[in-house]
C-alpha cells in the first residue's frame, strides 16, 4: 500500500516515526509529508531513513519541495493509497474542515482522492471544545475516518483525553481504510471463529489443544480489510484486532451460544478455531486430588459448532471450514466439505506439529469442484489476505453461493 503521512507541529509528532518503520517494515510504503512546525518536532532525515522515501516539507521557495512543485501536490495526491495525518493537530483539523490549503499537506489533503484518516491528539481542554469536535464531524461527513485519542497523561501534565493512540491500532486503522474493497465481500457481515477452547476439569486443570488462533485473527483482520463487517467469536489469550468486533469465550459451548447469537445476521462463517472435540464428563467445583492407582477422566463429546449453524443456515449464507489433517488430508477434507455441507474447507497439514506457532503456512482448498492450488508456503497475515482473494473470486465467479 502506498501511504501519504502527514505530521503536522504536535508533542506526538516523534510517534510518527515509529509508526512510519512499522508501516514500512509491513512491506508498505510511507511519503511524509512535514508542515513547518512539524519539522520543528521531527526532523526530514529521520523519517526519510526510515521509510526510504523521500520526506516532503512544507515550502516550495525553501527548495522543501522537489523538482517541478507546481504539481508536486497533485502527484502526491494522485500516489497515495491513503493518508493519515498523525498527530492531527487542532489547527490542521480546522484548515482541512474548512478547505483552506497554504502549504504542501493541506494542499495535497484537499486535492486527494484517498481515504483520509486522522490521529489526533492534543490537550483534553482543545479537544473537547466545540469548534474542535464541530470541525471533526465536519471530516467525518467528508467521509474521513478519526482514530479517536486515548485517556492518559498528556504532555502537558493534565490527564484526560487527547492522548495519540496507540501506534499498533494507528497502523491496523490505516491499512483497514487504506485497503482496496473486494466487490463481493464489501459491507457483508462475515463471523469467524479463531483460536483454542479450552474445556476445564476443576477449577485449576483445562483440556486444550496447541492452537493459538493467530491463523484466525489474520483472517479477521484480511476480511476487515477486504470490507466486510467481521464479527470474532475468539478463544485463547491473543489480543483481538482492531476495528473487529470481539466476543472471548472459553469452552466450546460458549463458542456456539456466542455463534449462535450472531449467525442469523451474518453472510458468512469462516471456521478457523480449534475446538475441542471432547469436553470431561463433569466439572469439579474443587480441585481433584490424586488418587491410589490407575483413574479415568470420563470425555464426552462437545457440539460440533459448524454443523450446527450449517444445518441451521438460511439461503445464501455461505460457511468455509479448516481441517486440521496429518494424513489423508484430501480425503478427509472432503469428507467434512460433505458431512458438514461446506462451501469449502482449508486443509492444514499438521503432520509433526507444523502449523500451530509457526511463521508460514500453506492452505489447501477443497470444494465442491474438488482439491484446488495450494495457497502458500507464506505468512500468516499473507496467507490471509490471499484466501480472502480466493474466496471473493469463488464469491463472484459463481455469484451468490448456493
Ligand atoms: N469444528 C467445529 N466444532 C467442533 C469441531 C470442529 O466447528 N466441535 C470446526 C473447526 O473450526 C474446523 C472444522 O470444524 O473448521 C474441522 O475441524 P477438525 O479439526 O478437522 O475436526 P473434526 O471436524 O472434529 O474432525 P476430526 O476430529 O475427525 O478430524
Amino acid at each position: 500500500m502506498q501511504i501519504i503521512l502527514g505530521i503536522p507541529g504536535g508533542i506526538a509528532a516523534y510517534k510518527s516515526a515509529d509508526l512510519a518503520r512499522l508501516l514500512t517494515n509491513q512491506g508498505h510504503r510511507v511519503r511524509c509529508i512535514l508542515t513547518e512546525a512539524g519539522a520543528r518536532f521531527i526532523t526530514p532525515l529521520t523519517l526519510s531513513s526510515l521509510t526510504g522515501e523521500p520526506c516532503y516539507g512544507a515550502n516550495p521557495d525553501q527548495g522543501e519541495w522537489r523538482a517541478n512543485p507546481s504539481i508536486e501536490h497533485i502527484e502526491l495526491a494522485r500516489w497515495a493509497d491513503i493518508m493519515a495525518v498523525v498527530p492531527a493537530t487542532a489547527d490542521l483539523i480546522g484548515k482541512a474542515a474548512n478547505g483552506l490549503a497554504s502549504d504542501l499537506l493541506s494542499t495535497v489533503l484537499l486535492a486527494t482522492r484517498a481515504p483520509v484518516l486522522w490521529a489526533p491528539a492534543m490537550n483534553t481542554g482543545m479537544w473537547s471544545h466545540p469548534a474542535v469536535q464541530a470541525n471533526l464531524s465536519r471530516l467525518r461527513s467528508f467521509g474521513h475516518a478519526v482514530v479517536d485519542p486515548d485517556d492518559g497523561l498528556l504532555a502537558c501534565g493534565e490527564e484526560g483525553s487527547g492522548k495519540l493512540a496507540q501506534v499498533d491500532a494507528i497502523a491496523e486503522a490505516i491499512l483497514m481504510h487504506g485497503a482496496a474493497k473486494l466487490r463481493s465481500l464489501n459491507g457483508k457481515r462475515v463471523l469467524i471463529t479463531a483460536g483454542p477452547t479450552r474445556e476445564d476439569l476443576d477449577p485449576v486443570r483445562t483440556l486444550t489443544n496447541r492452537s493459538t488462533g493467530a491463523m484466525g485473527i489474520e483472517l479477521a483482520r484480511a476480511f476487515r480489510d477486504a470490507g466486510a463487517q467481521v464479527q470474532l467469536v475468539l478463544g485463547g489469550d491473543l489480543p483481538a484486532p482492531w476495528g473487529v468486533e470481539t466476543a472471548r469465550v472459553r469452552s466450546a459451548q460458549e463458542m456456539l451460544a456466542a455463534c449462535q447469537a450472531r449467525w442469523s445476521g451474518a453472510d458468512g462463517l469462516v471456521g478457523a478455531a480449534a475446538v475441542a472435540d471432547q469436553r470431561p464428563e463433569t466439572f469439579a467445583p474443587e480441585k481433584v486430588k490424586k488418587g491410589e492407582g490407575p483413574e479415568n477422566l470420563v470425555l464426552v463429546r462437545t457440539p460440533d459448532i459448524l454443523a450446527t449453524l450449517s444445518a441451521a443456515r438460511r439461503p445464501g449464507q455461505w460457511i468455509l471450514g479448516f481441517a486440521a489433517e496429518s494424513e489423508n488430508h484430501l480425503a478427509h477434507a472432503a469428507a467434512k466439505l460433505q458431512k458438514k455441507q461446506l462451501d469449502g474447507v482449508l486443509v492444514n497439514d499438521v503432520q509433526g506439529g507444523r502449523a500451530f506457532g509457526d511463521q508460514t503456512n500453506t492452505l489447501t482448498p477443497v470444494t465442491a469442484q474438488g482439491p484446488q492450488a495450494p495457497i502458500g508456503p507464506l505468512s500468516k497475515d499473507a496467507l490471509a489476505r490471499a484466501v480472502v482473494q480466493w474466496w471473493n473470486f469463488q464469491i463472484e465467479g459463481r455469484g451468490t453461493v448456493q
